[in-house]
């Protein structure tokens, strides 16, 4: 994985995103879960905005309490938190927007074809590239951690045997060593120009959610 490691740069990934959800990044050289650390914080009070990026997760957790591997450095761990001013039936539309987001921002910086696995992951042909949690607290100060797990710099016998055949990364797909922070600002202009904390996403994401999941197994690259 070691071609051109660099870590993560808070201040240049908050600057590349200009406002909104990035006002804020963390980076920690290690933590158990970005979504913990998230929700933690969160849970004191923490402002909305605020993403929190881990190069290594020594328990990073996928949906159905699954383990998520998260390799040091080879892709992108992290977490947002959202305190969404919509009515809380409406919250389930979190998980869509951001999948839609991210399928645009990789398509766009790799020329890679995404396809949405409903509700939450994203692949290229038949491997997953990228994984969604998404976890909300109700109450008084509601809010929603939404971490994103994305192998970008993987080659195939850096994940564990059992995901060899199901796991890809985007630098196994392109051949070429991606920029990380290059791809996390991407990501996070993307969902900047889609989610309001005081709008509910508007029908170019259902219409973008139901496309990319209706789109055929086969073919590498975008249109
Ligand atoms: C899934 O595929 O089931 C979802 C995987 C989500 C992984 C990300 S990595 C950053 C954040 N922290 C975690 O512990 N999980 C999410």
């Amino acid at each position: 994985m070691t071609e051109g490691f660099e870590l993560l740069d808070r201040d240049r990934i908050a600057a590349g995103c200009g406002g909104g959800l990035g006002r804020n990044v963390l980076v920690y050289r290690e933590t158990a879960s970005t979504n913990d650390l998230a929700t933690q914080l969160a849970e004191h009070g923490e402002a909305e905005g605020m993403v929190v990026f881990a190069e290594r997760q020594t328990a990073g957790r996928g949906q159905f309490g699954r383990k998520w591997v998260s390799a040091d450095g080879a892709g992108l761990w992290f977490s947002l938190l959202l305190r969404p001013r919509w009515p809380t039936t409406e919250w389930k539309r979190i998980t869509s927007l951001v999948a839609v987001s991210v399928s645009q921002a990789l398509e766009a910086e790799t020329g890679l074809a995404m396809r949405i696995k409903p509700p939450n992951d994203l692949y290229i042909g038949i491997r997953k590239v990228v994984g969604v949690l998404t976890e909300a607290r109700t109450g008084r100060a509601p809010f929603a951690v939404v971490g994103i797990g994305v192998n970008v710099n993987q080659l195939q016998e850096d994940f564990p045997l059992e995901l060899q055949a199901s796991a890809t990364s985007l630098r196994i797909e392109k051949g070429v060593w991606i920029e990380r922070e290059a791809v996390a600002v991407a990501i996070l202009r993307e969902l900047n120009a889609r989610y309001s904390p005081d709008a509910l996403p508007d029908g170019a994401v259902d219409e973008a959610f139901r496309a990319l999941s209706q789109r055929p197994i086969c073919g590498n690259f975008a249109a």
